[in-house]
């Protein structure tokens, strides 16, 4: 399979964009498929205006998934701006979209709701979207639930181009994790950074112990039974065990006598067992801008082998001259 997916460079990188995210991309890379992940530092334009901000973080994002073990030897990490065709792939599918079909998405929907000025950048998201999936030829994109339809819209856009111009793009399929992997937040929303409830993966020990010790709890005493079902704490905590060390905390929830203090050490001792490596690793990468770029670089460079001819036939079935 040819997997796809774009990252916002957004900083601070939380539990819930790992397990719903990043480990999905190792899984597909360790699995042996052709992969490339992008950061989506074109998308970000649309809610970001702060050009140096923008650059450090698109930057430090790079960073933090190659040091949660992305492995750049099987797969490619690019930024989206180096490869500038994607958007002239963009303007040549917007040709092909009809205005409904931007105007019935949510996410677009949702930010003028809330108020945020509409500019053409946010209604043509989904455009830019379709353009970074079908110039890589991809089958598979890794995606939360909430780029869904994002995703339907390429396959839309890509069905328009097709039939319009004769075969060129493949229509391609989202892969949406089950529900395992949707993690709630410290206050049982989902994890999310605009509920101010995230865990963060690289955030100093001190506020990732605070960050986890404030996760909301009911006033059980020590010794009553709980649900562990209803219990936020063991739905995080769940996320660190296999079968076997979920049904012994199971139980001692539901036995009595096990306090709440005591699960949240578990969660923080877990938390530095699985992400000690790369939060080491990452504090390596940050003497080593060199070596990031270097692997952005040859990201590119392989993107491009599969980019490139693709934007030159679209050229030419639309009738843009190639020289
Ligand atoms: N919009 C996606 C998000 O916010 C990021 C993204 C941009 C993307 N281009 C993509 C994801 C292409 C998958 C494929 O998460």
């Amino acid at each position: 399979m040819v997997i796809v997916s774009g990252i916002q460079p957004s900083g601070n990188l939380h539990l819930g964009n790992y397990f719903g995210a990043v480990q999905q991309f190792i899984q597909f890379t360790e699995g042996g498929h052709e992969c490339y992940y992008f950061l989506a530092n074109y998308h970000a334009l649309t809610s970001l205006r702060d050009g140096s901000r923008l650059k450090d973080l698109t930057r430090s994002t790079a960073a933090d998934y190659l040091a949660l073990g992305l492995d750049p030897a099987r797969c490619a990490i690019y930024l989206q701006s180096d490869m500038p065709e994607v958007c002239e792939l963009q303007w040549i599918l917007t040709t092909v979209t009809p205005m409904g079909l931007l105007e019935r998405c949510h996410a677009y929907k949702d930010k003028l709701q809330q108020g945020i000025p509409s500019d053409h950048g946010l209604f043509a998201y989904p455009v830019l979207m379709a353009a970074d999936i079908l110039i890589v030829r991809a089958n598979r994109v890794p995606v939360g639930q909430d780029q869904k339809q994002h995703i339907e819209v390429t396959r839309d856009i890509a069905g328009y181009f097709n039939n319009m111009y004769g075969d060129l793009f493949i229509i391609p399929d989202a892969f949406i994790p089950d529900s395992v992997a949707i993690v709630p937040g410290r206050d049982g929303r989902k994890m999310s950074k605009s509920y101010n409830n995230t865990i963060e993966l690289f955030a100093k020990e001190t506020d990732v112990r605070q960050q986890i010790y404030s996760i909301v709890t009911d006033s059980a005493t020590v010794a009553e039974p709980k649900d562990p079902d209803k219990s936020m704490l063991y739905a995080i905590l769940k996320l660190f065990c296999n079968a076997e060390e979920q049904e012994y905390w199971r139980d001692r929830f539901r036995s009595g006598g096990l306090g709440y203090r005591e699960v949240k050490q578990a969660i923080f001792d877990r938390y530095m067992q699985k992400f000690g490596p790369a939060r080491a690793k990452r504090e390596e990468l940050e003497k080593q801008p060199e070596y990031v770029d270097e692997i952005l670089k040859r990201g590119v460079e392989q993107a491009k082998k599969i980019a490139l001819p693709l934007v030159k036939q679209a050229r030419e079935a639309v009738g843009i001259p190639n020289h």
